[in-house]
This record gives structure tokens, sequence and C-alpha cells, in this order.
């Protein structure tokens, strides 16, 4: 029965079968482009070259660092009916990331071209599409809509960040500065299109026309009713049949990411929308490193650095400022005499009022207590300007220095700072004489032993300093502040040499007596010079005064100055001389040893 069957119904059934698979499965066998889009690239029907890959996140990256060109095909050819080029649109979403904010060297390209082998093309400028030998030449075929982030002026960029259209070359036919017209206002706003932010950009072909018309917007915004540029060019003289769509991203020196998020086309009508709330994610990982690295961390670790070295400083010009001194090579062989002014600066808690022990015609004298070893001293701020005789004096007072003796304020050691000289002494609990002797805070008055003991202890130290001793020193200021009193109300001789401070280096001419008033030897006020001479004559008016209880110049009953000196020797010629003791005593004093 079958084979009875009218061949004309086999043909029939044939057809129907043919018609029920219906117009697409015929396609693959034209392998005709008609329209596709991509929103993401997972499934897409392209073909990678290059550094191109398609990420995790369906993102077409196209380079992912410096000196790379990646590529993108679409895996079917375009066929262009009869020959001609027909009328075709197509929209695409990029992003362009530039590890160098606004710096890259580079561009990208949507471009149909005869075939996929560009294995002779440059990176960079070339945006992997060209060599210096290929560049316009005709025989390339080639149709290109450049996003050029480089202006090269080997090939008339009109500036580093524009769209441009070219034929068979790099020097575009035309070109606009990436951005677009506001709807309302026609007026331009500046896209940067390596901002890193994903844009979209449209481009038709009208055959009829031959006229190619170029959009560009942020993404999410409506495509613009004013195109950003329009153009004119037969594509029918430039492209093949069959042609290749696809993109190419070109980095130069600097590492710049190209990637294309969605892409659709169509021939002869307006290509689909691009469905841009179901984009792949951009790779920010390049971005964000770097904007962690160099925009986050960077400026916090800058801040902090220069922070850190301003405190620096500032602690170092503040601890210079309290603890500098001033140190010169002639005293290294004092150094284990010189203390550093922190040592002392500690000592003495910063040089508090509440440390201090007197201020004398010298100097401020503090009390303090030495930080390693405990040891209590009293610190002498001499003030000085001159630095003429320095050395001289810091050798006496270092040789000082090694003078030991019982009755004698020992001088443990000096510093020196800028217009500042400090002499570090050991430290004598019961402070000067001249307290004890003028009833001053009330200190008890001293017995007449007390006092004789304390004048033979003078008398001793100076006998040591003048006779004793490798070099006579003379002490130059003998006065009963100068004497001070230790533990066991000793009296023990300080301050000495300090006057030659002030006496130093000075021509004859000049020379200014130094010492007090009421202890000066009458041949000092007329030479000048000091000797152990004065120094006796200093120590005769100090014994007076502690006899007598009374000042070197003290006020007589006509309210006159009058010198201790003279009034005792009045009275001597007189034979009264036992009126004159401190009549504090009240006659507890031994007769003889008066007279
Ligand atoms: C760039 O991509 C290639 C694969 O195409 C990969 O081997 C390379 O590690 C990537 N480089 C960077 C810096 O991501
Ligand atoms: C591309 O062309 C070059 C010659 O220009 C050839 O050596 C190479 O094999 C081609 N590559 C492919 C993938 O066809
Ligand atoms: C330029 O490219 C062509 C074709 O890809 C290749 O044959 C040629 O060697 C290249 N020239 C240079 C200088 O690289
Ligand atoms: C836009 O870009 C052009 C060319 O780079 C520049 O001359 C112009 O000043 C820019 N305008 C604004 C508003 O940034
Ligand atoms: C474009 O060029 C083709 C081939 O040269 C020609 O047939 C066609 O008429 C041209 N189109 C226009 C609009 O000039
Ligand atoms: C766009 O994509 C989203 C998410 O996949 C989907 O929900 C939505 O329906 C799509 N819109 C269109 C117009 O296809």
């Amino acid at each position: 029965m079958a084979a009875k069957l009218h061949p004309s119904i086999l043909v029939y059934f044939m057809c129907l079968m043919i018609l029920s698979l219906g117009p697409n499965h015929l396609a693959p066998c034209t392998a005709q482009v008609q329209s596709f889009v991509y929103s993401g690239f997972q499934a897409a029907d392209i073909i990678l070259d290059g550094s191109a890959m398609v990420q995790p996140g369906r993102l077409l990256q196209l380079t992912n660092s410096s000196d790379i060109i990646g590529y993108a095909f679409h895996r079917a050819p375009l066929h262009f009916r009869g020959g001609t080029v027909q009328s075709f649109s197509l929209s695409f979403v990029f992003a362009v990331q530039s590890e160098f904010d606004k710096e890259s060297s580079g561009g990208m390209a949507f471009f149909i071209a005869p075939g996929r082998n560009f294995s002779g093309a440059m990176p960079g400028s070339f945006l992997g599409l060209f060599n210096a030998s290929t560049n316009g030449r005709p025989d390339n075929h080639i149709f290109v809509v450049e996003l050029d982030t480089f202006g090269n002026g080997e090939f008339k960029d009109i500036d580093s960040n524009h769209v441009g259209i070219d034929i068979n070359g790099l020097i575009s036919i035309e070109s606009h500065t990436a951005g677009f017209y506001d709807d309302d206002t026609s007026s331009f706003t500046n896209l940067s299109l390596n901002s890193g932010d994903p844009m979209q950009l449209w481009v038709e072909y009208d055959a009829q026309t031959t006229q190619i018309v170029s959009t560009l917007a942020p993404l999410g915004a409506a495509k613009p009713r004013r195109p950003l540029f329009t153009t004119t060019a037969n594509l029918s003289d430039v492209l093949q049949n069959p042609s290749f769509l696809g993109f190419s991203g070109s980095s130069g020196s600097l590492s710049t990411l190209y990637s294309v998020l969605g892409w659709s086309f169509a021939m002869d009508g307006p290509a689909p929308a691009i469905n841009i709330t179901n984009l792949p994610k951009l790779l920010r990982a390049h971005r964000e490193a770097r904007s962690n690295v160099l925009e986050i961390v960077l400026p916090i670790a800058t801040a902090t650095f220069i922070t850190a070295v301003g405190i620096t400083i500032f602690l170092l010009v503040q601890r210079h400022r309290r603890y500098g001194e001033l140190r010169e090579d002639w005293e290294v062989e004092f150094g284990p005499h010189r203390f550093s002014y922190k040592e002392l600066y500690q000592a003495t808690e910063g040089f508090k009022d509440k440390n201090l022990l007197g201020a004398g015609g010298f100097g401020k004298v503090h009390k303090g207590v030495l930080p390693v070893s405990k040891l209590e001293v009293a610190v002498k701020k001499v003030s000085h300007e001159s630095r003429q005789g320095m050395k001289e004096f810091i050798t006496e007072v270092v040789s000082i220095g090694r003078l030991r003796h019982r009755y004698l304020v020992q001088l443990l050691g000096y510093c020196r700072r800028k217009d500042e000289l400090i002499l570090v002494y050991e430290y004598m609990p019961n402070g000067s004489l001249d307290k004890y002797l003028h009833c001053e805070e009330d200190k008890p008055t001293l017995g007449w032993t007390q006092r004789f003991g304390i004048v033979k202890g003078i008398a001793c130290g100076l006998f040591y300093l003048h006779e004793n001793w490798e070099k006579v020193v003379i002490h130059r200021d003998i006065k009963a502040s100068n004497v001070l009193l230790d533990g066991e109300m000793n009296g023990r001789l300080g301050d000495f040499g300090l006057a030659r401070l002030y006496d130093h280096g000075t021509d004859l001419q000049t020379t200014h007596v130094v010492g007090t008033l009421g202890y000066l030897a009458p041949e000092l006020l007329r030479s000048g010079k000091a000797s152990p001479l004065t120094d006796v004559f200093a120590f005769g008016t100090f014994l007076l005064e502690v006899a007598c209880g009374q000042r070197p110049i003290k006020q007589d009953n006509e309210d006159k100055d009058a010198m201790l000196v003279d009034w005792v020797l009045e009275h001597w010629h007189n034979g009264t001389l036992l009126q004159t003791v401190d009549t504090k005593l009240q006659c507890n004093y031994e007769k003889d040893e008066a007279s």
C-alpha cells in the first residue's frame, strides 16, 4: 500500500515536516547573523583571543594588565546580501578602569573585519588592530568604532578621551570628545571614558544614506535624542563579505582594564535593548585594590607618616630646647665632670621654684636629686654671655672639682648650655651661715663654740686653697652667705673661683672688681687685682661678722653706713672691744677667744 503512495503526497508530507520545524532551524545552514543581545557573556556565542576572558561574573574582560591585547569575536560571521552592506545597528555597555586615575595609554574598539587573525597588530594606540605598516591600508577592509583613552598626535587624535569612527586605519574620519547632549537643554556634558563607570554606546549605519550615527550615555540613562556625532561612509566600499564582528581592548604601558558588560546587534533594524538590570558586576578588584591602596590607605599612611615625622621633629625640637647643651671638643677630657642637662633637669624636676634654695648674685640655686645615684645636690645656674675665657674657666672649675677638703663644698661637675653655665655642688642641708647670723627665717642663734668652729673650718679651707693645693686658688668672694653649713653644722666654703668667671679675659683697663662690697680689701679697690691677701682681708671681715653678728656694712646710730672693720677698730683703740661681740650671745663667750 505504501509503495502505491503517490509521490506528490510524499513531497507534501516532507514539506509539512520542514515547515513544522520552522524557519529558525534553517538559520544555522545559512549562518546569517540577524540579531543578538547579551547581558553578560557566560552563554554568549563568542570566540576569545589574546588576554580576553569571560569572568565567572559573566563580564567580558578584554585586558587585565599593561601592554596586552584582548579580542572577542562573534562566532558567526556577517553575510551581506548581494555584496552590498545592509543597514545595521549595535549597542554595547563598556567600562574602562585605569590603574592610574585618568591615565591610560590605549583604548578599546568595536570593529567589523574580514578575519579574526590580528597576529601582526600592536597594542596601545594601535588598538590591537593595526601596526605601523598596515595602518590605513585600503585592503584592511575594516570598520572601527574607537573608544580612545590616549591622545596620539600621530593619528590626529583630538584628545585623550574621545569616540571616533575609523575606516581601515587609526585616523578617524570623525570623532568627538566623549559625552552627551542633554535632551532638554541640549547642553553637552563630558564623560570620562576611563572613569571606570560603565557607559553605553549606540552606533547605527543606514545603508540608504551611508550615515553613521554614534550616541553615548552613562549606563542607566535613556539614549539621548541628539547623537554625539554623525558622519557618512559607504561601508559597501569598505567591508568584505563575510565579515566578523568583535571587540578589541588594547592597553599600553599603563595597566588598564577594558571590559564589555553587554552587547546587542541587529541587521536592518534597531539593536535590541540590553537589559541593564541583568548586567554583570564590574570587577572592581583592580580598581578597588588601587582605591584601597592608593586612595584610602596611601593618604592615611602618608598623613600618619607626616604626622609622625611632625611629632618626632616637634619632640626633638622640644627636647633640644629643653635639654639642648653646648659641647665643644676641648671638653672631652672633662667628660667625667660633665653632667647632661637632661639629668639635671630631671634632678631638679625642671628647675621648679619649689626646689629653689636661693638666688644670689651669680644666679639661682636649686636643690636636686640625681636620677641614678639619688645623690642630693645643689644645682647652680650661672648666666654668662661671652664664650670668651670659657675654656680656661671650665678648666679651672674642673681642677677645683678635684679639690677635696672637709671645709670646702665639693664641686661635683658642670654642664653648659647656650648663655648658661650650670655647676653642681654637694647639697648642704643647713643652708648658708648669714641666715643664722642675721636672724633670718627663725634660725636659731649660733653659740660661740659653734661660731668659733665654723671660723676655724673656713680658715682651714682657705688655707688649703691658698697654700696646700698644687695651684693657688683665690676665692674672691668670701662672705657669710658663701659659707654653708653641712649636716653637722660644720662651716664649708662654697662658690670658690666663680667670681673669676666675671673677672676673666678682660684687660686691665676694663677689669671690674669682683667680690662683695664690705669685704673688699682697700688695695683691691685700688689695683683691681685679686690675690690671696685680698681673700684674707675678706676672711677677716667675715670673722668680725661672725663674732659681732653684724653685717660688714652696718648702720650706726645716726643711720649712716659704717664699715664694720672701722667700727671694730674704733672700739679696739678705745679698749672697748668686747662691746662689739654679738649681743645675741648674751655674754656666753670666751673672752680670750673674742679678743
Ligand atoms: C590576566 O589574565 C591572564 C589570563 O588571560 C592570567 O593568566 C593573568 O594572571 C591575569 N593577570 C592579572 C594581573 O590578572
Ligand atoms: C595568523 O596569521 C599569521 C600570519 O600573518 C599566521 O602565522 C598565524 O598562524 C595565523 N594565526 C591563526 C590562528 O590562524
Ligand atoms: C603588520 O601586520 C601584518 C599583518 O598582520 C604582518 O604581516 C606584518 O609583519 C606586521 N608588520 C610589523 C612591522 O609588525
Ligand atoms: C570637555 O572636554 C573638552 C575636551 O577635552 C574640554 O576642552 C572641556 O573643557 C571639557 N568640558 C568640561 C565641562 O569638562
Ligand atoms: C555605496 O557603494 C556601493 C558600491 O560601491 C554602491 O553600489 C552604492 O550605491 C553606494 N551607496 C550610496 C548611498 O552611495
Ligand atoms: C531583565 O533582567 C531581570 C533580571 O534577570 C529580569 O527580572 C527582567 O525581567 C528582565 N527585563 C526584561 C525586559 O527582560
